[in-house]
């Protein structure tokens, strides 16, 4: 009997990065792709290529390097949208075009004022001219669960016969229920005559909190691909949690019977990836990747964990890539050591980031007496933001004086796009300030700081600190992350890593969404 899959689609890049201050460069959307890649997602939608010149660069750039996954662009029912899309994807392995249309009254009235047979008409045409450039062609009928059924039914059956080969019912305002989705999938399943000529697909969002209970009970009614994103990224609420819908289908094989692509111990590594380049935390209870997902405070839940793990847990940690916290490396660990360990929690670097890394450990080492997996998180993240290609002005150094009675003074040095190196100082309401603002007077980029939090990555006085800030340009928000064992270091290299990221978006900023 052949294999019964579901079709893991992720759309953090493209549906994700509509959440509100959740912009990524091209750089890291590159970099997430290649790790969705490496996870197993079955299709990488990469983003919406007419959206904008970065955008179409983004998808190009992925559709070019990562090779493994179909890699789909997002188009509306234009000619024009269909056209970039294909020639931002054309060059893929395995390319998709997703055309997109609304479909509920609401919309069609409202937004798109135009009537049904006009949007039948667009969206069957569109359909048919994606499929004259490429054989892989999704459709989704936007507001699909408040559209009139019959409707619906109409629309799909036509771009079915027009080439599409996966339908996608989207929850796009998250209003649906469980029971009354399924209803409506089976509706479609017994009104439109070819619904077998393709797969049939869903998208939910998480308005009421049922995104994933949604996309869940959809496979058991026979969807057999699932749209979401990373850490349930997305508009407003945002989109179904891809890993908790692989893991309920993975820890529920009994229930579900279906397999995935899936390797489920590259999704906390994936899950971290995408915090860290959104600045987009994860809270502590979320399930599967949140930082008390296999965290157990009750004795009485301690103690059947001790004598059985099954007791108290539905999923081994490790299965999901959870690293152990095992005290691993010190001062005089060698540089394979660091690799094997690196490799152990998902790094796999080539020898000049080796070489980088290794020096940043080392000094790490130095410092704080044994290095932790999490340390190396932490580490490694840190080296991928200032090695990054969109560095325009590097912190080459940075130093405070301050205390009760003394004002506040910062001296820096930064490093230009020239390569000439710029020292200035300032004065500040504190040390943080103070900083900021003497990096304000080299950079001469105005912007307002909205938000700043720093945590302990681990426990212990020797502990890294993160901070994580976000600046606001132009209405834009701009997220930045630095770590270090002084915070004071950590702040200024949040603050350099916004700079950075604000300079190299500004180039390719994008024009409209969904
Ligand atoms: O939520 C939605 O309806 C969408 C479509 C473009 C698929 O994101
Ligand atoms: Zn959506």
């Amino acid at each position: 009997m052949p294999e019964d899959k579901v079709i893991i689609f992720d759309t953090t890049l493209r549906d994700g990065e509509q959440a509100a201050g959740a912009a990524m460069t091209q750089e890291e959307k590159l970099e997430i792709a290649k790790q969705l890649e490496r996870m197993g997602v079955d299709v990488i939608e990469a983003g919406f290529a007419a959206s904008s010149p970065g955008d179409f660069q983004a998808v190009q750039t992925i559709a070019r390097q990562v090779r493994k996954p179909i890699i789909a662009s997002l188009a509306r029912a234009h000619p024009n949208d269909v056209d970039q899309a294909w020639e931002a994807i054309k060059e893929a392995e395995h390319p998709r075009i997703h055309v997109f249309l609304s479909s509920s009254d609401i919309h069609i009235m409202h937004q798109l004022r135009k009537n049904r047979e006009e949007v039948m008409d667009m969206a069957t045409s569109m359909v048919a001219r994606a499929k004259g450039y490429c054989q892989d062609v999704e459709f989704s009928p936007m507001d699909a669960t408040r559209s009139e059924p019959e409707y619906l039914y109409m629309l799909l059956q036509s771009v079915i016969d027009a080439g599409a080969t996966t339908v996608n019912i989207p929850d796009t305002v998250g209003y649906a229920a469980p029971e009354e989705f399924t209803r409506l999938l089976k509706g479609i399943q017994e009104n439109v005559p070819n619904i077998r000529k393709a797969v049939m697909s869903v998208h939910c969002h998480n308005d009421l909190g049922l995104a994933v209970a949604n996309s869940l009970a959809a496979v058991r009614v026979g969807a057999r691909q699932v749209e979401g994103c990373i850490n349930g990224l997305g508009e407003r609420a945002g989109n179904a949690s891809l890993e908790e819908i692989i893991m309920g289908l993975e820890t529920r094989k009994d229930f579900y019977g279906v397999n995935t692509n899936i390797d489920t111990t590259q999704i906390y590594r994936t899950s971290r990836l995408v915090s860290d380049i959104t600045g987009f935390p994860v809270q502590p209870n979320k399930s599967i990747v949140g930082v008390n997902a296999f965290r157990h405070a009750s004795g009485i839940h301690q103690d059947g964990i001790i004598k059985e793990r099954t007791t108290f847990e539905i999923m081994d940690a490790r299965s999901v890539g959870w690293p152990s916290n095992a005290l691993v490396l010190g001062k005089l660990s060698g540089r394979a050591g660091l690799k094997a360990r690196l490799e152990e929690i998902g790094y796999y670097l080539s020898p000049e980031e080796l070489n980088q890394a290794f020096v940043a450990f080392k000094q790490l080492a130095d410092k704080k007496r044994e290095v932790s997996n999490r340390d190396l998180e932490a580490l490694m993240e840190d080296q991928r933001r200032t090695s990054s290609e969109t560095i325009v002005y590097k912190l080459e150094h940075v130093q405070v004086s301050c205390g009760d009675h003394e004002i506040p003074t910062a001296t820096v040095s930064l490093k230009g796009p020239d390569g000439s190196v710029a020292t200035d100082a300032a004065t500040g309401t504190g040390p943080v300030d103070a900083i900021y603002k003497a990096i304000n007077r080299i950079v001469q980029v105005p912007n307002v700081l909205s938000e700043f939090t720093i945590k302990s990555i681990t426990e212990g006085i020797d502990a890294i600190g993160e901070v994580s800030i976000r600046v606001q340009k132009d209405g834009k928000t701009y997220v930045g992350r630095g770590s270090s064992t002084d915070i004071i270091v950590a702040s200024a290299k949040a603050y350099m890593n916004a700079l950075n990221r604000l300079l190299a978006m500004g180039e390719a900023k994008k024009s409209s969404g969904t």
